[in-house]
């Protein structure tokens, strides 16, 4: 996926979901203990920038790093771009320079994270090996000359790959100030997201071999007996190519995964030598938050943590491309929320590190407004309050030169200070006095919102409607639930779920036995588990379920469908009652038509259009000790917003913050401290009323009933 169709994809979503933000339900306090992992005790404070010293004159490294250390960095991030200085023809490796500037910075206490740079092959090695180049989904070989362009698994591109970077380990495996790695740069985001090429064809044979071990079970599971499509060989297996049709679903759905493992085995390739040439040194690498073409939490399995590269302007110059105005800055900030907590939930609710974050005009040809005063900081809080121990800004200086000649650092073109530079140092400053504990707090989550990539993936298959996309569905979710204020993890509900005490899971089209257990017993154990319309169509091969739907979780919804509505000029209509009576909505784009079947079922809503008209639309079904309801219909924004929040609120959840729309507010615990940080995302002063007595840990003042946040403005609360 490229950068474009991520942010397109989700921001428009939100913007009607902002007007009903209201958190009044949600007022008593509760305590409930959040354990923070300790595994990343020992890490210094990580307040870094990505600096590039292959691009910048030697004689200007040493006043970079002492204006650096005078700004209060604590690190860098170098080297993902530089193969063609450290490797300038195969197998002669130059690291010289890279062992100056690593000395010149740790002379100024400034540690290094190095990257290994498999994103950007040198022209030597395309030439030589026309062979690793891509091949897009429409069959065409990517050209070389950028970056991303690369097939995961050719064998040579690998080689070259775990050559270089083992190069690397073994000249700063003890090289003093030397502390991490991160491998390659930003697997899920090129312009193409998977490759197509003969080298995949077969991986994707062998791959399948491993996973169906006969081609009786691979004919079975994908059906090929439809248009006569039955396997005699695995070398007959064809990728999803542009055809005469579109390709088989499981064969298409079994192509995602095995792009996403060969990106993952790419990445266990150098993790595993770096391993054993560097134990002393943190391994991770780094993403642009909720991208779904890898399985990130297989990606980040063996890491040591997840990074993410945070761009919060990038929304402002893409999410108003089909609509006119960008989203405003209240509705970005739900986008990035929902990137965060995303983040931290991959590797199960540990800190994570902000790799890149934004720190002036933001883009390539075309670039984002500069952050107004305020923004830069907030998006660095923001990042903390879900869950970051660190942060590096992106990037030191200003390239006058190459693709990214626009990107703007810390520092102009000229190396003068950018207009944001005060605010970053200032937030540094901060951020650290914040300390250790507070950065590595673990998150507080009553909710869990469910992603799983094999229900993206398979929905991006088959949307069943033009205008469904997982994503947006998702994150339209995420946005409502968020208004709870009681924190979301994402999850992929193949853990244990009995920490949450609400559950949802919109567009969940595909169900493997494992989740349809643990949501069983979650519901049973007195769970919530709220269900969107296109619930446990598919099982995890792909077929369609032969029971009635909602397939595997028919016992614990308590419903069946009569049948399910793609929307397009026809009208359907919902009228709601008992908890959720309000105002008749609309429903836009599709509707699951419930039969409650069991006695224990309350209907919430019924549809008013059609030939459906006064068929259930929302059940609640009374199941274990807890409860199981169905959304049928696709509601939009401020609907689902007020949906979710009442049955949100209904299921025993409560917070003791109400803010306003537009204000966030988390909290990060220890066993000993509960830090709860309120983010004014808007460019007006908001008031917050709070229950209790606190002292803001930056200002030192008491704080008790109402206070207020200055536009763009961040308080961090301690009890007190
Ligand atoms: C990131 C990427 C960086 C740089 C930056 C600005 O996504 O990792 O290398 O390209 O964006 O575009
Ligand atoms: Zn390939």
């Amino acid at each position: 996926m490229n950068r474009r169709d991520f942010i397109v994809s989700g921001s428009a979503t939100l913007a009607t979901l902002l007007a009903s933000h209201d958190s009044a339900v949600f007022l008593e306090a509760q305590q409930e203990s959040v354990s923070p992992k300790n595994a990343l005790s020992n890490l210094p404070l990580l307040f870094g920038t990505d600096y590039y010293p292959d691009q910048t004159p030697e004689n200007l490294w040493e006043q970079d790093a002492a204006a650096m250390a005078e700004a209060g960095i604590t690190n860098v991030r170098i080297a993902e771009f530089a193969w063609a200085l450290m490797e300038p023809q195969e197998g002669s490796f130059d690291f010289k320079w890279l062992e100056r500037v690593v000395g010149i910075l740790h002379a100024h206490q400034i540690a290094v994270i190095l990257g290994t740079p498999s994103a950007a092959p040198p022209p030597w090695l395309t030439q030589k090996y026309p062979e690793v180049l891509m091949v897009n989904d429409h069959g065409a070989t990517l050209s070389p000359g950028t970056r991303r362009f690369t097939c995961p698994t050719n064998a040579t591109y690998r080689r070259l790959s775990l050559a270089i970077a083992t190069a690397m380990a073994h000249t700063f495996a003890a090289t003093p100030g030397v502390i991490g790695w991160q491998i390659d740069n930003e697997f899920t985001l090129g312009e193409s997201a998977r490759c197509y090429c003969r080298f995949c064809r077969e991986g994707f044979q062998h791959w399948l071999r491993a996973k169906y071990q006969s081609l009786d079970a691979l004919n079975q599971a994908w059906g090929t007996v439809f248009w006569s499509n039955t396997y005699t060989d695995f070398s007959q297996i064809p990728v999803p190519l542009p055809s005469g049709a579109p390709p088989n679903p499981g064969m298409a759905l079994d192509y995602d995964r095995y792009q996403s493992a060969a990106n993952v085995s790419f990445l266990e390739e150098q993790l595993a030598m770096l391993r054993q040439l560097c134990p002393a040194h943190f391994i991770t690498t780094n993403n642009v938050g909720l991208v779904d073409t890898i399985d990130m939490r297989e990606l980040y399995r063996d890491l040591d943590f997840a990074s993410s590269d945070n761009y919060p302007g990038f929304f402002a110059i893409h999410s108003g491309s089909e609509s006119g105005a960008s989203a405003p800055p209240e509705v970005i900030a739900m986008t990035v929320a929902y990137s965060h907590d995303f983040m931290r939930s991959v590797k199960d609710g540990q800190p994570f590190l902000i790799m890149e974050e934004q720190s002036g005009k933001a883009g390539q040809p075309i670039f984002s407004p500069q952050p107004e005063p305020g923004q830069l900081r907030l998006w660095s809080y923001q990042a903390v309050a879900h869950g970051a121990m660190g942060i590096n800004y992106f990037r030191w200086d200003t390239a006058n030169f190459g693709a990214e000649e626009y990107w703007h650092g810390m520092l102009r073109h000229d190396r003068s200070h950018s207009p944001g530079f005060d605010e970053m140092q200032r937030t540094i400053r901060e951020l650290k006095s914040l300390g250790h504990d507070a950065l590595h707090a673990g998150y507080e989550a009553d909710l869990a919102l469910c992603f799983d990539p094999n229900s993206s993936w398979a929905l991006a298959i088959q949307p069943g409607h033009p205008k469904l996309k997982y994503f947006s569905e998702t994150l339209s979710w995420y946005g409502a639930m968020g208004a709870s204020h009681a924190g979301v993890d994402v999850v992929d509900a193949t853990p244990d779920l009995s920490r949450y005490k609400v559950v949802c899971a919109p567009a969940m089209y595909l169900v493997a036995q494992k989740q349809a257990d643990r949501i069983r017993a979650f519901v049973q154990g007195g769970g919530t588990f709220i269900a969107g319309f296109r619930l446990g169509v598919k099982d995890e091969h792909s077929r369609i379920v032969e029971t009635p739907l909602p397939g595997l979780l028919r016992d614990v919804m308590g419903v069946e469908l009569i049948d399910y509505q793609p929307i397009y000029s026809e009208k359907q209509g919902v009228k709601f009652a008992g908890s959720l009576a309000g105002a008749d909505a609309e429903c836009k784009i599709w509707a699951d038509i419930l039969d409650p079947k069991d006695k224990d079922v309350e209907v919430l809503a019924t549809y008013t259009g059609g030939q459906y008209a006064g068929k259930a639309a929302i059940t609640s079904h009374r199941f274990g000790k807890g409860k199981a309801i169905y959304l049928g219909p696709h509601l939009e924004g401020a609907e689902l917003a007020r949906v979710l929040l009442t049955l949100i609120a209904s299921s025993g959840v409560a917070r003791s913050i109400q803010a306003p729309p537009g204000i966030e507010v988390t909290s990060r615990r220890t066993n000993q401290q509960t830090w709860t940080y309120l983010l004014n995302h808007t460019a007006k002063e908001q008031s917050v009323n709070v229950d209790g007595r606190y002292t803001d840990v930056l200002d030192h003042s008491a704080i008790s009933g109402s206070i207020r946040i200055e536009p763009y403005g961040v308080r961090v609360l301690v009890r007190a």
